[in-house]
């Protein structure tokens, strides 16, 4: 005989409780996405609005990054020597190597935009080890950041943006900015004291803000990295950019990696205690321990459709590594 099987009656007690607890689970979740979406909290910054910002300051470009929007891709190895292993217990830090991929880009929004001795340089890293955690990083060529929140990214954007009429910002709307963030204001000078190298195979890359790394026995420290180059430091020249190439910083690159591979050291620093943790317009002292984990070498350009470009995102959410 087979076995008879009653579907529950609807005006079963029991069913009906069942019935609600599901209703709520589904109800709780929509509300999560709602949430996250910001129904609930027009005025809350989400990833959708800032990225909406970098649009209407910068114009839409489709297949590009909103932000670090010029670039060329890369490929190369990571040689660590094994030092790195006594702060995290990351695979990339075991000695050996590992196959990277990444980018070099100039900070900004716009593809197509000109390059300069002042503009800001980027390094972002997918180290994929075999059968292992991939770590992202991503880097620029200046001390500090400008900002310290994504709110303060947001706000500064909208400052930034041309005015129609003059095609040019308001400096009143920066000045209120800058008034009303006297951390941006700090941090521009230390950007501004120091000198930017002459390309991007000379100049050394920041991490700029802190992470922890966590070791084999649990032990978590506060850190910071920099890949600093192999290369001879030349400052850039004021008069370096010429009306005729617009492409001069990413055009020496190429010419420079066709002579022979480049490389970089990756010097990790150690915070201290007291150290800001959160606060990547803040520079930690000079004296801070620091010592190196291992070099990037072996650094190719790699050409576009071969290099998962679009894969590649250094945003901070996936920054983070152990
Ligand atoms: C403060 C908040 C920040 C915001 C809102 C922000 C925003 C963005 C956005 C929207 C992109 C484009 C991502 C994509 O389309 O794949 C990007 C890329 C990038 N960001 Fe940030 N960023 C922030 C902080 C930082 C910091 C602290 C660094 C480290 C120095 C950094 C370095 C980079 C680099 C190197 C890229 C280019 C990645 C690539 O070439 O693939 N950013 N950022």
């Amino acid at each position: 005989m087979p076995t008879q099987y009653r579907l529950p009656s609807l005006t079963d007690r029991g069913a009906l409780v069942r019935l609600a607890m599901i209703g709520a689970a589904v109800a709780s979740v929509a509300g999560c996405f709602a949430y996250v979406a910001g129904w609930f909290s027009p005025h809350r910054l989400t990833q959708a609005r800032l990225i909406d910002t970098f649009e209407q300051v910068n114009g839409v470009y489709s297949g590009f990054r909103r932000n670090h929007a010029k670039g060329v891709c890369i490929a190369g190895y990571f040689e660590s020597n094994g030092q790195g292993a006594r702060l995290s217990k990351a695979v990339v830090f075991q000695p050996g190597r590992v196959p990277v991929i990444g980018r070099f880009a100039l900070a900004g929004g716009q593809p197509y935009m000109a390059d300069g001795p002042k503009a800001v340089r980027s390094m972002a890293l997918s180290f994929r080890p075999r059968d292992a955690e991939e770590w992202r990083t991503g880097m620029n060529d200046i001390p500090v950041l400008a900002v310290r929140t994504a709110e303060a990214v947001n706000e500064q954007l909208l400052a930034s943006k041309p005015d129609p009429a003059t095609g040019k910002p308001d400096p009143a709307k920066m000045k209120s900015f800058l008034a009303a963030h006297p951390e941006t204001a700090r941090a521009i000078q230390l950007i501004n004291a120091k000198p930017f190298s002459s390309g991007f195979a000379n100049a050394t890359y920041n991490s700029l803000d802190a992470f922890r790394f966590v070791n084999a026995v649990g032990a978590s420290t506060p850190v910071r990295w920099s890949m600093v180059t192999a290369e001879p430091f030349e400052p850039g020249a004021p008069d370096q950019a010429t009306a005729q190439d617009k492409n001069y910083l990413f055009a020496a690159l190429i010419a420079r990696i066709e002579q022979a591979p480049l490389r970089w050291h990756l010097i990790v620093t150690i915070g201290q205690p007291d150290d800001p943790t959160d606060d990547a317009t803040t520079p930690w002292p000079d004296n801070r321990e620091h010592f190196d984990v291992g070099t990037l070498g072996r650094v190719q350009l790699v050409p576009l459709r071969d290099s998962h470009d679009r894969s590649l995102s250094a945003l901070p959410a996936v920054r983070q590594m152990h």
